[in-house]
């Protein structure tokens, strides 16, 4: 397979690596000094486009994949208010697009245990709940796309949360969530619900990047030939 690499940062060089020890061929990497080109995509005949820029960039790269006809999945966060209307233009140009928050196996095995979790709470009122996200220092946005996917997850069950807000809060209707920035940290998530009598915890720690990467990868190898909409639960069938 030919992938074009958008965004050759840390996760664009761990991609780089599983994906050619996979037997994939790079053809294509963008950087800030080499801004990509509908023509550079059409040039390298990428199959799949794997984009990790950020969140200023992800929406437009985006857009110039879907004009060169090349299925893109995405990890770039902190974009998501643009979300729905890049998926409108997916589905009105007929392209193929995958989305993840968090593409390792693990943090998605841990989404299906966090809705499950807040199915069993939404009727426990004597339950608070919060969130705490741990990562490295060059992390652009907070909280991050997997704490927000996580808070999106919990409120959709547990209606006494109508909204999240990255800080402490005492207002019963908001979901806290707290975000640390240390040295080096791949990524944690804990989730506690708390009550008087006793606390449940449920934890996420990323050892590295590679089960990013790799799921990545993954995405990448299962969206190719697709035209649509999809995620990580769609690729890993969860
Ligand atoms: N979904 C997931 O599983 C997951 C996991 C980890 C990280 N992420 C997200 O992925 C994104 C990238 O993370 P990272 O750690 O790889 O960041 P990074 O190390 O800062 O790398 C970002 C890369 O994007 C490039 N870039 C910046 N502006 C660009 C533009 N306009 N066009 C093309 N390339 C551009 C940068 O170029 P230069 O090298 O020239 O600066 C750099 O190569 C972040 O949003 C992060 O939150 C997602």
């Amino acid at each position: 397979m030919k992938i074009a690499l958008i965004g050759y940062g840390k996760m664009g060089k761990a991609i780089e690596t599983i994906a050619i020890a996979k037997g994939h061929e790079i053809v294509l990497r963008v950087n800030s000094q080499n801004l990509l080109e509908k023509k550079h995509l059409q040039e390298a005949e990428a199959d799949v486009a794997i984009e990790f820029t950020g969140p200023e960039t992800a929406y437009t790269n985006i857009l110039k994949c879907f004009e060169a006809n090349v299925p893109v999945v995405c990890g770039s966060t902190g974009w998501l208010e643009k979300l729905p209307a890049l998926k409108a233009v997916c589905l009105e140009k007929h392209q193929a697009f995958l989305y993840a928050s968090n593409f390792s196996v693990g943090v998605n095995i841990f989404f299906e245990i966090n809705k499950r979790l807040a199915e069993l709470m939404a009727g426990q009122n004597q339950y608070d709940v919060m969130m705490e996200e741990i990562h490295h220092t060059q992390k652009k946005d907070a909280p991050s796309g997997t704490a927000i996917t996580l808070a999106e997850q919990i409120m959709d069950k547990v209606h006494r949360k109508t909204q999240w807000v990255n800080a402490e809060t005492i207002k019963s209707a908001e979901l806290p969530i707290l975000s640390k920035r240390i040295d080096p940290a791949p990524g944690t998530h804990i989730i506690t619900y708390t009550s008087d009598i006793d606390d449940i915890t449920i934890t996420h720690t990323a050892h590295s990047r590679e089960g990013f990467a790799s799921g990545a990868v993954i995405a990448a190898e299962w969206l190719k030939d697709k035209k649509g909409i999809f995620g990580m639960k769609d690729v890993l069938s969860l």
